[in-house]
Formats: C-alpha cells, structure tokens, sequence
C-alpha cells in the first residue's frame, strides 16, 4: 500500500514538471526580452521591416534566410536552417553552433525559461 503510494506521488511529481513549465511561458515577461536583447537590431509586428537585423514576423517555419529586405551573411543563406521551437531555442541559445559565420552579434542567453518566454512572444507574431 504505501509503495504504491509513494510510486504514484513520484508519477505526479515527474509529470508535474513539465507541464509546469510550459505553462509558465510569459509573453509579457518575453515582450520586455525583446524589448531589452533583440529590438535594437529585430523589428515585429504590423509595418515590420529589417532594421541591423531581418524582421521576424511569422518566424516559425520560415527558412532562414527568407526576407527579401535583408542582406544576409552568406553562411545564413547556406545554413538550410528552418525555424522551429527547437531550432530557434539553440539559435537563442548560442547563434554561432547553429550558423557558423553568422553575422549576427549576440552572445546567446542561457536561461531556458527566458528563452521559453522569448519564444511565446514571437508566437504571437505568427
Ligand atoms: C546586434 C544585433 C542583433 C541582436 C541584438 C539580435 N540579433 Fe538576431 N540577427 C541579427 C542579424 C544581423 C541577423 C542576420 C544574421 C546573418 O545573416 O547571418 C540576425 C538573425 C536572426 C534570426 C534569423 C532570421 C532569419 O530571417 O533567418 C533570428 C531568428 C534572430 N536573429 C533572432 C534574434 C533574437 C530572438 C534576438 C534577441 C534574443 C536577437 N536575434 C538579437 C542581429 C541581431
């Protein structure tokens, strides 16, 4: 009896984890990220266009490389990169393992939750 007990809190407590945690993406706390780490050089929403850096509405799915309005390094063109949760966690996360020779100047950010609210704002761009 009580191992079953303690087996199952130990179910609920592993499953709680994640769900927790993608429940808790803040568009509003990733709103200020961009605002603070990316909008200097990444315009989005309506009238968006490339500044230092492409625009990035509707970024989920798009190849990278894909504006029309920006000139891009040549290792981005080549990269043959989509931009999917995964990929643009890692790129986030460290710009350079993704694309090689990007000129895109920005250390990365470690934190994953950061990135996660990151990701839910540029969602809404979609
Ligand atoms: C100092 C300017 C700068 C900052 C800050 C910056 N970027 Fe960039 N970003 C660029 C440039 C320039 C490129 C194009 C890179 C290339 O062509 O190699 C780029 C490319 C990208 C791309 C690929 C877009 C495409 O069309 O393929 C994504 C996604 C992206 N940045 C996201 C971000 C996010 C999210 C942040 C904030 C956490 C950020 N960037 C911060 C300059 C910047």
């Amino acid at each position: 009896m009580r191992r079953t007990a303690l087996v199952l809190l130990a179910l609920t407590a592993f499953t709680a984890i994640p769900t927790a945690a993608t429940a808790a993406a803040d568009i509003q706390a990733g709103k200020a990220l961009f605002t603070t780490r990316c909008a200097s050089c990444h315009h989005v929403g309506r009238n968006a266009r490339a500044g230092f850096g492409p625009q990035l509405n509707g970024i989920f799915g798009r190849a990278a490389g894909g504006t029309s309005d920006f000139q891009y390094s040549e290792a981005m063109r080549a990269s043959k990169v989509v931009w999917s949760h995964d990929t643009l966690r890692a790129f986030i996360h460290s710009p350079g393992k993704v694309v090689p020779g990007t000129k895109m100047r920005f250390w990365g950010l470690s934190d994953d939750k950061q990135i996660s609210d990151l990701l839910a704002y540029l969602q809404t761009f979609q």
